[in-house]
């Protein structure tokens, strides 16, 4: 009888936003706003939304129900971060130099930087550290707002600390909700140098165990150039595949070798960065119902002027989804500041970029039937903001909008400062 009851009441909201499910093109300007709304929960579960006098009327609650007065201030759902590379050891404020003195990503990990030194800082560490490191970033992206991220492995490049930084992210008990990527093929590490496929064959032989461990629910593979081709990123995606992972792929973020085409062919549930992506490259994305999930923290990071195809991508109708790609080279771990470049320089509105990182970042990592959305039947992860209207998210740049943070229907965080 007592689980039935209602523990959890958000009521005197000023608007409640939420979107039907994952939606493209002119939906996502259009979400379903409830103005003087209630929320319950039960559990971790939302009951009931709605007009605040009908949710008085219906709520069943348990006596000890914690009741949130939102002061009519915002709600809106938590955001979901579908693209991270949050678990690794130190740190590349160093290239942060070499860039501006007109070094390229490229460049620096030709010369055994980038990626390869994060290897070189990760690869000791066992997994109690890792989830350390871990935590301190998921930590910082739950006080902005965000309460569910895909976490990618890939700073291990051997099979024993790839599925150790693996094992850090299933084993960390931080409140933010992670989807586990395995992304052993993220380089090409000095042992294996010349020999690419040699060190990719030797990441496809531990994909039963990253499977049977229950270690990822994702595979996902850097197809770029001087890094993995079209070829080797399709032989990597369909072992993973046949492994039972869902795959993802790292596409078009410098230039254009056909990964997006390849991911899509293979029914990818997301294709990641798109800068250089082709009319063609769309239409596949639209066939297979693969979600673009672009990345303005990273083209910021990269110093490049171009932006990803956006007006294309939203008259073809795509669901386009938004992510930080927290990593050493783009340490960016606010949702709010990526939605911000994803209004001021994608030219995204408001409600677009909302629909982003909520149902549609859902999609993006496979949990549309529970998150991103405030709905009966989803998990009750929602962010009071500061503001009545979600619109200032996105227009007051660089300050953080969220008042209070809850996660599985519990409130983990009230009155976050600026
Ligand atoms: O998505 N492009 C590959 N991976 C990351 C960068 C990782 C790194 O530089 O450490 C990305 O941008
Ligand atoms: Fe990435």
């Amino acid at each position: 009888m007592t689980e039935l009851n209602e523990t959890l009441i958000l009521h005197n909201i000023g608007r409640l936003y939420s979107f039907p499910g994952p939606v493209g093109g002119e939906a996502m300007e259009t979400p379903v706003i409830i103005e003087d709304a209630a929320i319950t929960a039960s559990g971790r579960t939302i009951t009931r939304v709605g007009p605040e006098k009908d949710i008085w009327k219906d709520a069943e609650l348990a006596p000890d129900a914690l009741c949130i007065d939102c002061k009519g201030k915002a709600v809106v759902p938590g955001f979901v971060d579908p693209h991270t590379h949050a678990v690794f050891g130190g740190t590349r404020e160093n290239e942060l130099v070499m860039k501006l003195k007109g070094a390229s990503y490229l460049d620096i990990l030709a010369s055994g930087g980038g990626i390869l030194r994060t290897v070189r800082e990760t690869r000791s560490l066992g997994v109690p550290t890792l989830i350390r490191e871990l935590d301190r970033h998921l930590d910082i992206m739950m006080v902005h707002g965000t309460t569910c991220a895909e976490v990618k492995s890939g700073y291990g490049l051997t099979p024993e600390t790839e599925m150790d930084l693996l094992r850090a992210v299933r084993g960390s008990s931080h409140p933010v909700e992670r989807v586990a990527t395995f992304m052993g093929p993220h380089t090409v590490p000095p042992e294996y140098k010349g020999r690419s496929d040699g060190f990719l064959d030797l990441m496809i032989s531990i994909l039963p165990a990253v499977k049977s461990e229950g270690l990822a629910d994702f595979a996902d593979i850097f197809c770029e150039k001087g890094v993995f081709s079209a070829e080797q990123s399709r032989r990597f995606l369909s072992a993973a595949k046949a492994a039972g992972l869902g795959t993802k792929v790292h596409s078009d973020e410098i230039e254009n070798l056909g990964g997006t085409i390849v991911g899509a062919n293979l029914g990818a549930a997301s294709a990641d960065h798109l800068l250089v992506s082709t009319a063609s490259d769309l239409e596949a994305l639209k066939a297979s119902g693969t979600v673009p999930v672009l990345l303005p923290a990273t083209i910021l990071s990269l110093f490049e002027e171009r932006i990803p195809p956006v007006k294309e991508m939203l008259s073809l109708g795509l669901p386009i989804a938004l992510a930080t790609d927290l990593n050493p080279n783009c340490m960016c771990h606010s949702m709010q500041f990526v939605m911000a470049l994803a209004c001021y320089r994608l030219r995204m509105t408001p409600h677009q970029v909302l629909a982003a990182s909520t149902v549609n970042a859902a999609k993006a990592v496979g949990l549309s039937h529970r998150k991103g959305r405030l709905s009966p039947g989803y998990d009750a992860d929602m962010v009071v903001l500061k503001e009545a209207s979600f619109d200032h998210v996105v227009y007051q740049m660089g300050t953080n909008h969220v008042d209070r943070v809850i996660i599985g229907g519990k409130s983990i965080i009230e009155g976050v400062g600026n």
